[in-house]
């Protein structure tokens, strides 16, 4: 099962996301938290977000990168579901073996993100705390998504963006679980 855990504070503002979102809604096997729709107060059910990933094989983390990291609602998600005993620490291998894939969409462009752009890292430097949340839980980490300028680029290079990531999901779902370890797809990046 995929498990997207999609956090977008404004999604009927959201452009980049939504779209993203919506090409992949009706895979099978797929299961959608939008964690702002869910918790409008914050107020996350532990519990059930535990259930959720207990049955995924894939978790997906998309959302729109906000001052260089998650919005506020998924770093509160990783504070209080990734519990120590549960998802780390002893005791804690609830995770272990699952995979994560990190889609994130920014207002940045790609150019951006270099020394010499106004973001002055490459993006990368901004994913390690993200994979190192998961790799420390001992998920197996996938090479990310990032559809960068998201809000200056045309609708057809979002449709594009959009089409890579349910090829990327379906592509997944498709491969032997014994083949995952080796299997990299393309990025669009
Ligand atoms: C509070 C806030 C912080 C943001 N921080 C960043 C940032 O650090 N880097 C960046 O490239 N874009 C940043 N953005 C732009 C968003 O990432 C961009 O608007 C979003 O990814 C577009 O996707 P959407 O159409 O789904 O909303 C920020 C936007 C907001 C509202």
């Amino acid at each position: 099962m995929i498990l997207i855990i999609h956090a977008h504070p404004y999604p009927q503002r959201s452009r980049a996301g939504r779209t993203m979102l919506e090409a992949v809604r009706d895979l099978p096997d797929l299961e959608v938290r939008s964690l702002y729709d869910l918790y409008p107060d914050f107020d996350i059910d532990v519990a059930a977000e535990q259930a959720a990933l207990l049955r995924a094989d894939l978790v997906v983390w998309l959302h729109p990168v906000y001052w260089y990291s998650v919005p506020a609602m998924l770093k509160h998600w990783f504070d209080v579901v990734l519990l120590r005993g549960w998802a780390y620490g002893e005791g804690g291998d609830a995770l272990q073996g699952k995979h994560c894939l990190w889609v994130a969409t920014t207002g940045g462009r790609a150019s951006s993100f270099t020394e010499s752009g106004v973001h002055q890292l490459p993006f990368d430097e901004f994913a390690a705390p993200i994979r190192q949340t998961a790799l420390f839980c001992g998920m197996e980490w996938e090479p990310p998504l990032a559809l960068h300028g998201a809000h200056l680029i045309a609708e057809d290079e979002i449709a594009a963006a959009a089409s890579a990531f349910r090829e990327r999901l379906t592509q997944w779902s498709a491969v032997p679980h014994a083949k995952r370890e080796i299997w990299r797809p393309n990025d669009f990046e």
